[in-house]
């Protein structure tokens, strides 16, 4: 069985809701178990025992959120040479008021530390979270757990 983790961080409720959909999509192979996690809640080895991640976070002040980068803060000693991340399967889900490409960037950055291997393109809600960008977030899920259940990325 595949493992998908999808992580989020989300206030006011926009991001968890695209990474809820993210995850209903990906539970629809029956070929992975996915689990969904607040940033705060997630651990080093939640990152290097999933098959495929998926990092779901809304744009503050042009960046992350502070929780996700508080993740990268608590993991990146421990697994930047680790061989269970390198190539890691990822894809990145942003909730934005505006374009989200600070989010975006940074978020981008910080993976190519990881040396996590970017397997989709993301996904950046602008303003209010559609029912359209929730079918995304669905089909980018469902993507995810299919390529990493059947091991193409
Ligand atoms: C503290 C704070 C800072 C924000 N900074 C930005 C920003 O720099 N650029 C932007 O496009 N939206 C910004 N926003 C808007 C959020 O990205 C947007 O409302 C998003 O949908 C919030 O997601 P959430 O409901 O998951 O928390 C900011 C919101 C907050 C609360």
């Amino acid at each position: 069985m595949a493992r998908i983790l999808v992580v989020y961080h989300s206030q006011s409720g926009n991001t968890q809701r695209m990474a809820e959909a993210v995850a209903k999509g990906a539970a629809e192979t029956e070929r992975a178990v996915v689990e969904l996690k607040r940033a705060a809640a997630v651990t080093a080895d939640d990152l290097v025992n999933c098959h495929g991640l998926v990092i779901c976070s809304p744009e503050y002040f042009g960046f992350m959120a502070g929780a996700l980068k508080d993740l990268f803060d608590r993991t990146y000693e421990a697994l930047k040479d680790h061989p269970r991340i390198q190539k890691k399967p990822f894809a990145i889900v942003i909730s934005a008021g505006n374009d989200g490409q600070g989010a975006l960037a940074s978020i981008e950055r910080i993976a190519r530390g990881y040396r996590l291997k970017k397997v989709q393109h993301p996904i950046i809600a602008k303003g209010p979270v559609t029912p359209e960008v929730l079918t995304q977030c669905e089909e980018l899920g469902r993507v995810m757990a299919e390529g990493c259940a059947a091991e193409v990325f």
